[in-house]
């Protein structure tokens, strides 16, 4: 059977065309399995994954695969090709022909395409409780490196005393690409450019130098930070935290304490993963679940 299934797939890239039925499948894919454990789903709607992945189909930087069975559309992966290090996901496979290899034929081409551009590493967002796709990716050569808490809650409108935000303009960019690099070992200023085009990006500025900043404070968004006080800067300042809530590295216990000291509520655990180039984190980070 998982042999006959697997003759029959074709892959090829994405086009925007594939919007509408890519977006139904991811939605409906996320949220059957966040049923079947008890959780809220990753998106709220189909229009809204129809409308994130129509824009990463659109996107020159972002490349899009979707897999085929017998003609009809079953399933697609991304990968993130904006800034040193690529970002996959998300990938999604129809309900009806999950677990019989298509996720893996999904995710092994973009490794191979990954490896021929020549990426120094790839890193992914992987739901917790999915026992399937943790196995998957870490036959595929994931390394599990960080555990996440998703924290949500109401806006906490407190400022941080020496610490100012105020929203990110391209004169920042080399800046921040400097705090990326010492926290990260890379910069993410692929990301962040188009952060700062949506207008959603902020910088933290302490001592008359940025220290911090963020792409949005939001389950689409990363930020860094020298130290722990420009996150706290940069959550306290967040008008919303857009999507299921943000990515909060659960062994940082000062930060995650302050942010349930203040209201916030954890929603789910997730798991960053990476293969290849991996530097273990210098100061403070909110991981992004796809940039
Ligand atoms: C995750 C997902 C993309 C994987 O695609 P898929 O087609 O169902 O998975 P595959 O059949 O290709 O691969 C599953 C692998 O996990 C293994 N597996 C499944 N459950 C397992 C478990 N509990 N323990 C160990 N291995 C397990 C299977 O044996 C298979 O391994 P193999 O390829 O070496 O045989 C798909 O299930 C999906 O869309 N899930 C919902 C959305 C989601 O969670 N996306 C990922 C976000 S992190």
């Amino acid at each position: 059977m998982k042999e006959q299934v697997r003759m029959s797939v074709k892959l090829r890239p994405g086009t925007p065309k594939d919007a509408m039925q890519c977006g139904k499948i991811c939605y409906s894919a996320f949220r059957t399995i966040a049923e079947e454990h008890n959780f809220p789903p990753d998106f709220l709607s189909p229009e809204l994954a129809t409308t994130l992945l129509s824009e990463y189909l659109a996107h020159p930087h972002i490349y899009g695969v979707v897999a085929e069975l017998d003609g009809r559309v079953v399933g697609s992966n991304f990968v993130d090709e904006r800034s040193t290090i690529a970002g996959i996901g998300p990938i999604t496979v129809d309900p009806t022909v999950q677990n019989r290899t298509i996720g893996r034929e999904l995710m092994q081409h973009i490794l191979v395409r990954v490896s021929r551009r020549r990426f120094p590493g790839v890193r992914l967002v992987q739901t917790a409780y999915n026992n399937r796709s943790l196995s998957l990716y870490t036959k595929l050569g994931f390394a599990v490196r960080e555990p996440l808490s998703v924290m949500q809650g109401q806006p906490l409108a407190i400022q941080i005393p020496g610490y100012i935000v105020r929203p990110t303009s391209m004169d920042d960019l080399d800046a921040c690409n400097q705090v990326c690099l010492r926290v990260h070992g890379h910069d993410r200023g692929g990301e962040l450019i188009d952060a700062i085009r949506h207008g959603t990006a902020k910088v933290v500025e302490h001592n008359g130098r940025i220290t911090g900043y963020a792409t949005a404070v939001a389950f689409f968004g990363h930020a860094v930070g020298e130290t722990n006080e420009e996150l706290k800067a940069l959550i306290g300042a967040a008008p919303s935290f857009l999507g299921p809530g943000f990515l909060l590295p659960s062994r940082n216990s000062e930060l995650f304490r302050w942010c349930l000291e203040y209201g916030l509520r954890v929603v789910q655990p997730m798991t960053l993963m990476s293969t290849g180039l991996y530097n273990e984190p210098v100061g403070a980070f909110l991981a992004s679940v796809l940039y």
